[in-house]
């Protein structure tokens, strides 16, 4: 294997420059909900208005790419409720904001195993994929990442290309890092510059492990339902001032 095939494909540091791309992991509604006195769902219901104006916010900012994460492929193990009451409320949130969205030219796609999906959720995937945006006026890529988890898109992705060499159509020395990339529900998308996660943890949970490699991490304490557009703003500064080395000098 030559040297460049080795190399991580990472563009040019952009320091001082908006993100092209940002990633979200969406957390600390349920502990919201309890410090308020209610249940961990009034928490869910909250952060559909954060999504939205992070949302909004995000395409005013002249971000490319949004991808949040919604659902995890361990969120299953939560309580049949929770489960359902957010499987409904993101069916619900996606219809109702499809219009708008669409006006606005934010595209929303979706990222995950989705087969596996509540029947009512998928019908509004399918509805909110039909709506159209001409290039033209494609202003953002909203990606929801829904029953996502980066070790279920690195095993799907493993198996394409195991299919793919069994077809005779590629050889294992054929394989790239942008090969791989090319396999990932991100294919044809620039990795996330910046990684942004609420409420305190500070772990990736499974998220987007390939894409994240050399992304500009962003903590902070504040809930998601609590979380708004100026705190976004304030994260889209901080990561202007990191310095992108790249394993350079
Ligand atoms: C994030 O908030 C939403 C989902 C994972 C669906 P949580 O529900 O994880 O809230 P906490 O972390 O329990 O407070
Ligand atoms: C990550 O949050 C998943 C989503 C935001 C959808 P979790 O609350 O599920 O993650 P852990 O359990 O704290 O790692
Ligand atoms: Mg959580």
């Amino acid at each position: 294997m030559t040297q460049k095939q080795n190399h991580i494909p990472v563009r040019e540091p952009a320091s001082g420059s908006t993100p092209r791309h940002v990633a979200v992991i969406m957390d600390g509604n349920g502990r919201w909900a309890k410090g308020q006195g209610e249940e961990r769902l009034y928490g869910h219901r909250h952060g559909v208005d954060t999504v939205r104006e992070v949302v909004r916010t995000a395409a005013e900012a002249g971000i490319e790419y949004l991808t949040i994460y919604a659902f995890s492929t361990e969120n299953w193990g939560r309580p049949e409720a929770e489960v359902d009451g957010i499987m409904s409320l993101i069916a619900g949130a996606i219809l109702s904001e499809l219009d708008t969205l669409t006006g606005a030219g934010i595209r929303m796609n979706f990222i995950g195993d989705l087969a596996s999906l509540p029947q009512a959720l998928r019908e509004s995937i399918r509805k909110a994929r039909a709506a159209d945006i001409p290039d033209e006026k494609l202003r953002m890529t909203l990606n929801v990442a829904l029953n996502y988890s980066a070790r279920w898109e690195l095993t799907e992705a493993t198996r394409q290309i195991g299919e793919r060499i069994r077809r005779g159509d590629l050889t294992p020395e054929e394989i790239t890092p942008e090969l791989i990339s090319a396999h990932l529900t991100t294919a044809g998308m620039p990795d996330p510059e910046l990684l942004i996660r609420t409420s305190g943890e500070q772990r990736l949970s499974n998220f987007l492990l390939w894409q994240l490699s050399y992304t500009e991490l962003y903590f902070t304490e504040t809930l998601w339902p609590e979380f708004d557009g100026a705190q976004f703003t304030k994260a889209l500064e901080a990561y202007r001032q990191r310095e992108r080395r790249f394993g350079r000098l």
